[in-house]
């Protein structure tokens, strides 16, 4: 009995090894953006300028989209560097507020479709975090998030699909966040933006798969940027502990494992064995491109949702701590 059992165990973990390999190693045929069209939200710093020069790099004509026309003008010599053939390669910018107007950025991707070509690759940077408890997020911060995470967002994507179904061919990016897989003190309002982009995405996989569309939605840790720096500024002590117990990553790291799943039609765009375990225990309903990676999922779920309590018990405790520590200081003012 206990021989069996043993038996058991073993091809069990031998099957979950062999399915981590195979997903680690196998690459499967990657599309090419090579002279297509490939558009970029938020494309003058950060992930999405990062994105912009391996499209570049990858023989891709490039728009890269943002308000600050300097920055634009500036990302946009870096990008034309990179271009792998600049006699044919086009690189251009477009000053635009994707989140404020939908009539706005329906008429700005049109009008760029006429001059640059049809869009084959959206990649949906732009964003913004803020953060505070929820007594003290003001609702302009929230309407800004709102507004430039999942309206932005939301207006590019309905602004091309029609085209892209026509052509039959197309992928969309959509760049949310590892904290769009759990809430995360000092989140309320990004998280609900960054979920919420989790929802779109998986809606628009379902409408697009069968006209040839890919739907890839990237959930970066931390990760190294001057959005980052920025909202560094407003994180309260438990944000920042929290956070602490997973590194920050760098933006072309993000960038290439955004663009490389994205061109093989995955559904999850994550970073290291954090953003694995997350995206595993966190499938759930979500579309899934292979039967390995289906049973990876299955195997490991339940085995995964164990390991999550600590991570939760550990959160718990350090806001609790920060609690006690800041009730003491008070005492002793
Ligand atoms: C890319 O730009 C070049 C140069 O203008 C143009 O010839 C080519 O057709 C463009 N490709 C696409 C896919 O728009
Ligand atoms: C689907 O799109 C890819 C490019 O993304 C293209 O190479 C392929 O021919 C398309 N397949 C069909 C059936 O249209």
């Amino acid at each position: 009995m206990s021989a069996w059992l043993g038996a058991t165990l073993v091809a069990f973990v031998l099957i979950i090894v062999l399915l981590i390999i195979k997903q680690l190693f196998w690459n499967p045929r990657l599309k090419s953006v090579k002279n297509k069209h490939v558009v970029i939200t938020g494309g003058s710093s950060g992930i999405g300028k990062c994105v912009a020069i391996i499209a570049a790099r990858h023989g891709a004509n490039v728009t890269i989209i943002a308000r600050d026309v300097q920055k634009l003008e500036a990302a946009k010599n870096e990008i034309l560097h990179a271009c792998e053939n600049k006699d044919v390669q086009r690189v251009e910018y477009l000053s635009l507020d994707i989140g404020a107007n939908y009539e706005n950025v329906e008429k700005a991707l049109a009008d760029l479709e006429k001059t640059m070509g049809p869009i084959y690759m959206l990649v949906n940077c732009a964003g913004i975090a803020i953060c505070s408890k929820i007594e003290d997020t003001t609702p302009d911060s929230l309407n800004k998030m709102i507004h430039i995470n999942l309206l932005g967002t939301y207006y590019c994507i309905k602004a091309v699909t029609q085209r892209m179904k026509a052509s039959r061919e197309g992928v969309i990016v959509l760049t949310s966040s590892a904290a769009a897989f759990l809430g995360i003190f000092g989140y309320s309002a990004y998280c609900s933006t960054k979920f919420a982009l989790r929802g779109l995405a998986e809606s628009i996989a379902m409408e697009l798969r069968p006209y040839n569309i890919s739907v890839t939605l990237s959930l970066p840790p931390d990760t190294d940027t001057p959005g980052f720096a920025i909202e560094e500024l407003s994180k309260p002590l438990e944000t920042k502990l929290i956070s602490q117990t997973s590194k920050l990553v760098n933006p072309d790291v993000v960038a290439d494992k955004l663009f490389k799943d994205a061109l093989a039609g995955k559904f999850f765009s994550f970073i290291g064995l954090d953003g694995f375990i997350l995206a595993t225990l966190c499938s759930g309903m979500s579309p899934f491109k292979s039967i390995s990676e289906l049973l990876l999922q299955a195997l490991l779920m339940g085995l995964l949702r164990i390991v999550s309590a600590f991570y939760l018990i550990c959160f718990d405790k350090i806001i609790l701590n920060c609690i006690t520590t800041r009730d003491k200081n008070k005492k002793s003012e």
